[in-house]
């Protein structure tokens, strides 16, 4: 029993295991999530090599261009007309090659970018899978779907474009600017002072566009948040007819959705003005001051013609480069949040040297108290054991702590104080799979993922047989059920499948435990929510589900109650009450109250 773990052991720290969107804003430049994120490259270092020296030979041809059109120019001045052909050969030869770099460019950069999107994706959902229920119980689903969609997608979009935008900004500015200096040192140094000018202005533009965004990118999260809940909970709306409240209560996160779009908008529009206006007086000096050089011969026509062209070019990647600030920053934020996430540790683990939980029979529960989260208890000094073979009945009212006494004994949360043990093992000492493996468990709400009946079946056992599958469904009696099914074991069911009613579904979850044939049976109110139909069928196989097993039942039926070996009554998380039926109605507390409660529908007695 020493493999008991210590309190806080969560390992985010702070985070203890909850994570918070909105703290993480902000910073441009966040040197341990830059590091995470680079190590994605490594595995596709070539490819992005590959790509990037596409990105170069564009940005080089690119500026080439202006530089040859120039020298195109001077020649058709001079009437060289042989000098202009082959000026134009050679910029058709230089815009053939940008092409084959931008279609390097594209195809490497986005295999890149694809590469990055699916490794994280698989980190993301492996690492998921594996957190304790806890955590789940802390975040909301929506939030972490946001991580994983939103957030991803970001990161990807700076690994793979956002760098390397920022990249052939800088290389084509580095190069005008020294092509510019090599033609005309003067001219080039006064068209020059407009960049400066042009850079103030977009960043203080950009400061104001990123709260606009952080503005939009919020509106859009509860909008959609709006949306998601609206759809799960539309039958509980309708029922209770809160339609117009639900519209009143869209409409306004709506609204601001419009608005902080169209703010966003307005910004974009201020920008555009702005550049042009830039982009005319650096003409215009151009014009102004080098048709002066060239009226005193100092410079061509041609270099006049290609300074006109650059001054065109200039302002693209300063704007880019401003631009691509605002998504690095973005993207640094959506990084912290998933790395955050990725961070967060499950709180149950296995110790290392766990051993397997050989196939056991015995349940017990030694001085066992636990709440929810730290300082709280739901269930005070339990003291119980389920013998190999018996079947022990647990009632008490909604709240008093039964299904939690049950979440115990698969270690889904584990114990502040005293032991829960299985043949003498310390749930906590072996490894979770093999514990799991031997409890079978039935809870209310019946789950099935998306996918066939069949599939659903077996999704604890994939390697079973057809004809085990069908044993399975026989003994659980969903057999007459599915056979009526047009489709049979192959219906699909889950999520947009064919819809079966809460018994079925309940049938085909109690044929997936009886599948996987545990030695431990909880049932949790697994009969709370069928029809009576079902229910009779499901008291029949729970029946012959018990034979040699243990058995612990959560139950609100008079008639799988007064069946059960003995009766546990709990209330307010402590057992108040122990016996058989006989025993607990001799004495007259509280079993003896609650029986006029318990609901009475039994299997047999029916008059159908
Ligand atoms: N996932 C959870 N997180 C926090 N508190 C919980 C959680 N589940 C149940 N509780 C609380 O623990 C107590 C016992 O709940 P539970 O064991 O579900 O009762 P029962 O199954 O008898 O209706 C209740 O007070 C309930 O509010
Ligand atoms: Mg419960």
């Amino acid at each position: 029993m020493s493999a008991h773990h210590g309190g806080g052991q969560h390992g985010g720290g702070e985070l203890s295991g909850t994570f918070d969107s909105d703290k993480v804003m902000g910073k441009v430049y966040d040197s341990r999530v830059a590091g995470r994120l680079i190590k994605y490259l490594g595995p596709v270092k070539s490819n992005l090599s590959l790509g990037a020296g596409g990105m170069i030979l564009r940005s080089v041809t690119t500026v080439a261009v202006p530089f040859l059109v120039g020298i195109a120019m001077d020649r058709i001045i001079e009437g060289d007309l042989v000098g202009r052909n082959t000026m134009v050969l050679i910029v058709a030869a230089v815009i053939m090659v940008g092409w084959g770099g931008r279609y390097l460019e594209e195809l490497f950069l986005g295999f890149v970018g694809q590469k990055i999107l699916y490794r994280v994706r698989t980190q993301m959902f492996d690492h998921l899978q594996k957190l304790s229920l806890g955590f789940f119980d802390r975040n909301k689903v929506g939030r972490i779907m946001s991580r994983v969609q939103n957030d991803v997608q970001q990161i990807q979009e700076l690994l793979a474009s956002g760098m390397l935008n920022v990249l052939f900004s800088a290389v084509t500015l580095i190069a005008i600017a020294i092509i510019m200096l090599v033609v005309n040192t003067d001219l080039a140094l006064l068209t020059l002072t407009v960049v400066p000018a042009l850079a103030i202005v977009a960043f203080i533009w950009q400061k104001y566009a990123r709260r606009a965004f952080i503005r939009v990118r919020r509106a859009i999260a509860t909008v959609n948040a709006q949306l998601q809940e609206g759809i799960a909970g539309v039958r509980v709306t309708q029922s209770l007819t809160r339609e117009d409240v639900n519209a009143e209560q869209f409409e306004s996160v709506n609204r601001e959705h419009f608005t902080a779009n169209v703010e966003a908008a307005r910004l974009q529009a201020a920008m555009w003005p702005m550049v042009e206006i830039l982009t005319a007086v650096g003409t215009a000096l151009v014009i102004y001051f080098g048709g002066a050089q060239v009226l005193a011969g100092q410079m061509t026509i041609g270099a006049l013609v290609a300074f006109m062209l650059y001054v065109r070019r200039f302002f693209e990647p300063v704007l880019e480069l401003t631009m691509e600030y605002v998504e690095i920053q973005r993207a640094m934020a959506s990084g912290a949040r998933i790395f955050e996430l990725l961070d967060v540790e499950p709180e149950i683990t296995d110790d290392p040297a766990a051993p397997d939980l050989p196939p056991a029979k015995e349940i017990k529960f030694e001085g066992v108290s636990f709440g929810y989260s730290p300082g709280t208890r739901g269930l005070h000094d339990i003291n119980l054991t389920v013998n190999p073979g018996e079947t022990v009945a647990i009632v008490g009212k909604t709240g008093a702590g039964k299904s939690s006494l049950a979440n115990l004994i698969t270690r889904f949360y584990e114990v502040q104080e005293g032991w829960v043990t299985v043949d003498g093992y310390d749930v906590n000492s072996v490894t979770q799979q093999s514990l799991r493996r031997q409890i079978g468990v039935v809870t209310q709400d019946p789950f099935l993922f998306f996918g066939s009946i069949e599939d659903n079946i077996r999704y604890g056992r994939t390697e079973a047989t057809r004809e085990e599958v069908i044993e399975a469904a026989k003994k659980a009696g969903a057999h007459d059920f599915i056979s009526r099914l047009e489709r049979g074991y192959e219906t699909q069911v889950g999520e947009r499948g064919e819809n079966l009613s809460a018994g079925q579904r309940q049938l085909v979850c109690l044929a997936r435990a009886i599948l996987a044939n545990p030695p431990i049976i909880v049932l949790d109110e697994a009969t709370s929510n069928v029809d009576t139909h079902a229910e009779r069928v499901m008291q029949r196989s729970f029946r012959r589900l018990m034979k040699g097993r243990t058995c612990l039942i959560i139950a609100h039926r008079l008639s799988t109650v007064t069946r059960a070996d003995r009766i546990v009554v709990l209330d307010q998380g402590r057992i108040v009450e122990i016996g058989s039926h006989r025993e607990l109605m001799a004495r007259k507390g509280m079993y003896y109250n609650m029986y006029g409660s318990l609901l009475a529908p039994g299997p047999e007695p029916q008059s159908a």
